[in-house]
């Protein structure tokens, strides 16, 4: 009878059957009359013993020289064991090497931060980034599936552009043929402005770069980032959105990544709360608060990392934060009329230390407002007629925000830093591999 080849995630339709799996070779141990190889593939892990006087001629030897990230192919039995990790064990009668591998750099033991994403390519393959990757991969699916079942549409917006879309110092720019030069998007958003016009109701989800010189375990060069954009919509109704997509997000993985979690040591409990309605703060309150608690920060000032794990301590849901100084946001929000000093923004803050998740706001629907807004931030008028234009062809109240991936990614899984959210990093210090 022909060996069925299988999956490490399919065993369980093979139970009893005699089968053939490929992998790489995890860990190997043996004592003189049984031995014991663990296999991945992607799909799962597996554990095979090998029981020396039933095992074909040779295959010990074969066992013997086995490798940690060899590639091989095992050949056994499935048996069903609630015991064994996935819940399948294959009793193995042979093993072949298919390619050797030769001193792996990544031993069990422990590695430096620098060594281990110098060998990022490699480091892929360890369980517990296998899990992170899992787990943003959940995530991915279910932002495309909120926004379907809600009759957004996605819209892919350039990576290229012509106009910046937040911060001028944040810039990647390149030569761009005779048109001088183009940046690499630091958001979707104006597009998505324009395009909420054509739908009502869009989202773009992409990579974002940003030149930001900050050395953070918040911050990358290149991050992807989830921007939904709705016509007809005010601020209140922004951070409705965020805080259904949040819980969703939150309930997706608690659903889905349990086995996830437990391979990161994730304590769920905390995000058992994450549901709506989250907690929410005016900037100017936020800011009586930090004073409160002794912080000497002023009125005016932008929030930093430790303000926003100091505010987020006290609620166990996220928080949003409202209504920023206009000062220190991007040129598009609109203008706050109760308070003009103030612009109808919010940041969500993620609780556990996590900070800014999200950045919203309902966006200045008002033409010269806008053009007074683009001019005093010293930016070029003509580079933004196209978005003026959405101003003076049917404005319309639209608000809408961006969700930072792997930020999100980063809280969601409970790891101290957003690097090991992405497969290949992107910071100022980091290019290879
Ligand atoms: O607050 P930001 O800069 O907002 C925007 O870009 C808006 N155009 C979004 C919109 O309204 N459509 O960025 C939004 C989110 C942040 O909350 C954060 O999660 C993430 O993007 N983010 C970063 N993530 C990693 N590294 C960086 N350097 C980031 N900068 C922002
Ligand atoms: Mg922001």
């Amino acid at each position: 009878m022909p060996t069925t080849f299988v999956s490490i995630g399919g065993l369980q339709h093979h139970v009893g059957e005699q089968v053939a799996v490929p992998g790489w070779v995890m860990t190997t141990r043996s004592s003189g009359k049984i031995a014991f190889l663990v296999l991945r593939d992607g799909s799962g892990y597996l554990q095979a013993v090998f029981p020396k006087t039933e095992i074909v001629a040779g295959a010990w030897d074969r066992f013997a020289t086995l490798t940690q990230e060899a590639n091989v192919l095992v050949t056994g039995t499935v048996r069903a064991d609630a015991r064994a990790p996935g819940g399948y064990e294959l009793t193995a009668s042979d093993v072949t090497l298919v390619a050797p591998s030769v001193d792996f750099p990544i031993s069990p033991k422990e590695h430096g931060t620098a060594f281990l994403f110098e060998h990022r390519h490699l480091w892929l393959r360890s369980r517990k980034q296998v899990a992170i990757a899992r787990v943003r991969n959940e995530i991915e699916h279910a932002i495309s599936e909120f926004f379907y079942d809600r009759g957004f549409i996605r819209v892919d917006t350039p990576i290229l552009t012509g106009s910046i879309g937040e911060q001028a110092g944040e810039l990647f720019a390149t030569d761009y043929f005779d048109l001088g030069q183009a940046y690499l998007a630091q958001t979707g958003q104006l597009y998505g402005e324009a395009a909420a016009a054509a739908h009502g109701r869009i989202y773009c989800f992409g990579p974002t770069f940003r030149a930001e010189k900050s050395k953070t375990r918040r911050h990358l060069t290149e991050f992807w980032m989830c921007e939904p954009e709705v016509a007809f919509a005010d601020s209140d109704d922004n951070m409705r959105l965020q805080e259904e997509l949040v819980s969703y997000l939150v309930a997706r993985a608690l659903e889905r990544c349990q086995g996830e979690f437990k391979e990161l040591e994730r304590d769920t409990a905390r995000l058992e709360k994450v549901t709506a309605p989250f907690a929410r703060l005016t900037y100017t309150d936020a800011i009586a608060k930090l004073q409160a608690q002794g912080s000497d920060i002023q009125w005016g000032a932008d929030l930093g990392a430790d303000d926003e794990t100091a505010l987020g301590a006290a609620y166990d849901t996220p928080l949003f934060v409202m209504n920023y100084p206009r000062a220190i946001k991007a040129f598009y929000m609109k203008e706050n009329p109760a308070d003009p000093r103030t612009v109808l923004s919010n940041d969500c803050l993620a609780p556990e230390g996590y900070g800014e998740i999200i950045g919203g706001s309902q966006r200045e629907d008002d033409y010269d407002k806008l053009l007074a807004r683009i001019i005093a931030q010293g930016l070029d008028p003509e580079s933004y007629k196209w978005y003026l234009d959405l101003r003076k062809y049917g404005g319309f109240v639209h608000s809408g925000f961006g969700l930072g991936l792997e930020r999100t990614v980063a809280w969601i899984c409970g790891i101290p830093h957003i690097r090991e959210a992405i497969a290949f990093p992107r910071q100022i210090h980091r290019l290879y591999p």
